[in-house]
């Protein structure tokens, strides 16, 4: 008893073995875990030992798999294999779960008799996220214990459950308060005692009942979870996986199973996925920032504006907690403002995903002023007023005197030039962009815009303020549209011309959707309101071919009923419209243009490959430190399709050479200069390279 490897810890309490895996930070199931519980369920066949306790030390039971294993070649013993020795302990067995038991970690637990947990632990299969199924029996234990169709819902969204709804599903058989150990071991002697039944789940049949019994009601429910998720592999192979656990006896299942998981991990697919999630987490990364900056603490903010981005930006704020007073110029517009966050919310209970209770909390961290003089007492500022540079820079002079020293001044500004408005205040290196998207209470996406003399110790608090409000922060310089809208500006200006050659909205957008995305540039437009690009061109006196003539006959998107689409009243399905066809075809004929049929490949290639040239150039400037942090930003504000893995690594997936040809042809074809082949995509082409093989910029961005 002791320690049996670096990993492993086994204990005795009286007639309880307690074996407790300690791999810091999440206990993930390495190598070194896996043969350490071998050896650890090896050692306990004393017959004066009645009962075995599986625990985790620190902060949480299992995350799961150790992923940085995942595509080498399997050191044995595999999690099956420790499983089926936990499975093979004659005597009972109890997981002890507390934080997260995920994946892996909830597939051992499952291997167990029972399951007891401390309360606020959540369990989950959340393989499908990294576009892989579970692949130590999750699909073939989890219907057992909560049936296969409510087991189906939980791996294909790959969602945590809460104690109490795992508790009321039969996964967790008992929530322990007090200390998890203590109330494992005594759970442990109760089942000794009472002579419970030793069953594993592996051999309960009650739930599968229903499902064998009517197996068209599975296949129905696996359609609705399914119909929007494309051409993926990982969620058809779940349905066949869970579809098996009650027409296939378990081994089978077992083994057919971890065959699906073969498959799926060496998918683009999945390989895509998991890019995404360690980009994800390096995309905060300031490769510049010095060891130990530490960023200042935000426990009260303002949000200047309570227009369409303040009243979600404030949200975001109450959300997780933080008080956030909302200033606006005057009480009749803060009013409107704070009613309309109230609405948000009234929606979101409708729905089911909140509880009037939930929403009175989170009101009463909202509070309202007409002063500026709110944001004296404050840690972060985040201003969200008009996009003109004058007001922007009234407002952030004004901040410098109110203020105090120290505090976060942020602008959400999509457009305007940070080092400008920072150059108002004597602070500027207190000053940053926070660029939200919109819904700002509902995107993940948090740019994170640095100026040339913001500090490291402001981008520090930006990026930990980004964490708190569970958005995924992404660090970039200043440009014109930074990251994201510089790159989506180039698809727009492709897509108009794509409609001037012979191309029609739906089929743009039916050649988008397919390739993943949730809408199509023109669809997106209708959304969006397609009047106020139209006014800031017409300032501007620039032209858009097609879309002016269509504000100019009212139709401005969704809001009027008409766009690029028509709308059913109070409808947001969008439906081809023959006027609309109309006014394209009177647009090329105007600009001589002989409209042709254009292949739904070309239209693809055309959607995604002046933005990857784009991406290209982003980089060379230093905008973007590494071309991971561009693909994070288009999955998580733009909707690219994330089993795609964004831009940059599709861009790789493809073959740079290939972009760089084509990219060719369409700059010669439209005399758009902008379309030739960007230095650094040329230069990785010629040498065999990809985007993977640049590395971070160090202090580039700015
Ligand atoms: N709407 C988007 O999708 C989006 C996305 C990202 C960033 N942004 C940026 O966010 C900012 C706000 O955009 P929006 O769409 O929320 O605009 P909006 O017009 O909906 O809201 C702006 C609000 O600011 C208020 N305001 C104006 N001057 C003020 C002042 N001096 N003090 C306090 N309040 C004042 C206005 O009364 C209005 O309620 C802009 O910089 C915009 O470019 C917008």
């Amino acid at each position: 008893m002791g320690s049996v490897n670096g990993s492993i810890d086994l204990r005795r309490d009286g007639d309880v073995a307690i074996i407790t895996i300690d791999n810091p930070p999440v206990n993930a199931l390495k190598h070194e875990v896996r043969a350490g519980l071998i050896e650890a369920l090896r050692q306990i066949g004393d017959p004066a030992i009645h009962a075995v306790v599986i625990a985790c030390a620190g902060r949480t039971f299992s995350a799961g798999a150790d992923i940085s294993e995942f595509g080498k070649p399997l050191k044995s013993p595999g999690l099956q294999e420790v499983i089926a020795a936990l499975e093979a302990v004659p005597k009972p067995t109890v997981a002890a779960l507390h934080g997260t038991a995920l994946g892996g970690g909830l597939e051992l637990a499952l291997g167990c008799h029972y399951r007891v947990a401390a309360p606020g632990t959540r369990v989950g299969l959340p393989e499908i996220k990294l576009g892989i199924l579970p692949g130590a029996g999750g699909t073939q234990r989890l219907p057992r214990l909560m049936g296969p169709e409510k087991a189906l819902a939980a791996i294909l969204s790959g969602d945590p459950i809460p104690t109490a709804q795992a508790h009321a599903d039969g996964i967790i058989d008992e929530i322990v308060t007090g200390d998890l150990t203590a109330g494992a071991i005594a759970f442990a002697r109760k089942v000794v005692s009472e002579h419970r039944p030793l069953t594993l789940v592996r051999n309960r049949e009650d739930k599968l009942a229903a499902a064998r019994a009517n197996p068209q009601g599975y296949g129905d429910a696996a359609a609705k979870l399914t119909s929007r998720s494309g051409g993926r592999r990982a969620p058809a192979a779940v349905i066949e996986s869970v579809r098996n656990a009650f027409t296939l006896p378990f081994d089978d299942g077992l083994a057919r199973e971890q065959a699906l998981f073969r498959e799926l991990v060496v998918t683009d697919e999945s390989r895509a996925q998991r890019h995404i999630f360690f980009a994800e987490r390096e995309a905060a990364r300031v490769p510049d920032m010095p060891q130990g900056v530490k960023p200042h603490p935000f426990e009260r903010a303002v949000v200047i504006g309570a227009g369409t981005m303040g009243g979600g930006i404030a949200m975001s704020f109450a959300n997780v907690g933080i008080p956030v007073i909302v200033v606006e110029t005057a009480k009749d517009l803060l009013t409107k403002g704070l009613d309309r966050v109230a609405d948000t919310y009234r929606t979101t209970i409708k729905r089911g995903r909140l509880t009037q209770d939930e929403m009175d909390k989170r009101m009463a961290l909202i509070s309202g002023s007409v002063e500026l003089e709110a944001a004296g007492n404050v840690d972060v500022v985040i201003e969200a007023v008009f996009e003109e540079m004058g007001l922007k820079k009234e407002i952030f002079g004004k901040l410098d005197t109110i203020a105090r020293p120290g505090t976060l001044l942020a602008t959400n500004t999509s457009t305007l030039d940070i080092n400008e408005i920072a150059r108002a205040t004597k602070r500027p290196q207190d000053v940053l962009g926070t660029h939200f998207f919109s819904p700002a209470n509902v995107m993940r996406l948090l740019e994170i815009v640095r100026g040339k003399e913001t500090s490291f110790a402001a981008l520090a608090t930006a990026i930990a303020l980004g964490r708190k409000l569970a958005k995924v922060p992404a660090v970039v310089g200043v440009c014109d549209g930074f990251v994201g809208n510089r790159m989506l500006a180039k698809r727009g200006t492709e897509a108009e011309r794509l409609l001037l050659e012979g191309a029609l909205p739906q089929e743009v957008d039916g050649a988008v959707t397919e390739f993943g995305f949730p809408m199509g540039p023109f669809a997106m437009g209708d959304l969006a309101g397609l009047d106020v690009g139209w006014r800031i061109r017409k300032a501007r006196g620039v032209k858009a071919e097609i879309t002016d003539p269509l504000c100019e006959a009212g139709r401005f998107g969704q809001k009027t009923g008409k766009g690029y689409y028509i709308y059913q009243a109070g409808a947001r399905t969008p439906t081809p419209d023959p006027e609309v066809e109309q006014i394209i075809v009177a647009a090329s004929k105007r600009l001589g243009i002989e409209r042709h049929k254009i292949s739904r490949e070309e239209i693809v290639e055309r959607m995604v490959y002046p933005m990857i040239n784009e991406g290209a150039r982003i980089l060379a400037e230093g905008i973007a430190y590494r071309p991971s942090d561009i693909d994070v930003i288009w999955i998580y504000g733009y909707g690219w399709p994330v089993w795609r893995g964004g831009p940059m690594f599709y861009a790789d997936l493809v073959g740079l050479p290939h972009i760089r040809d084509r990219l060719a042809l369409y700059a010669k074809r439209s005399g758009d200069k902008s379309l030739e082949p960007a230095p650094l995509l040329a230069k990785l082409a010629a040498e065999g390279k990809g985007f993977a093989s640049v590395g971070a910029a160090a202090g580039a961005a700015a």
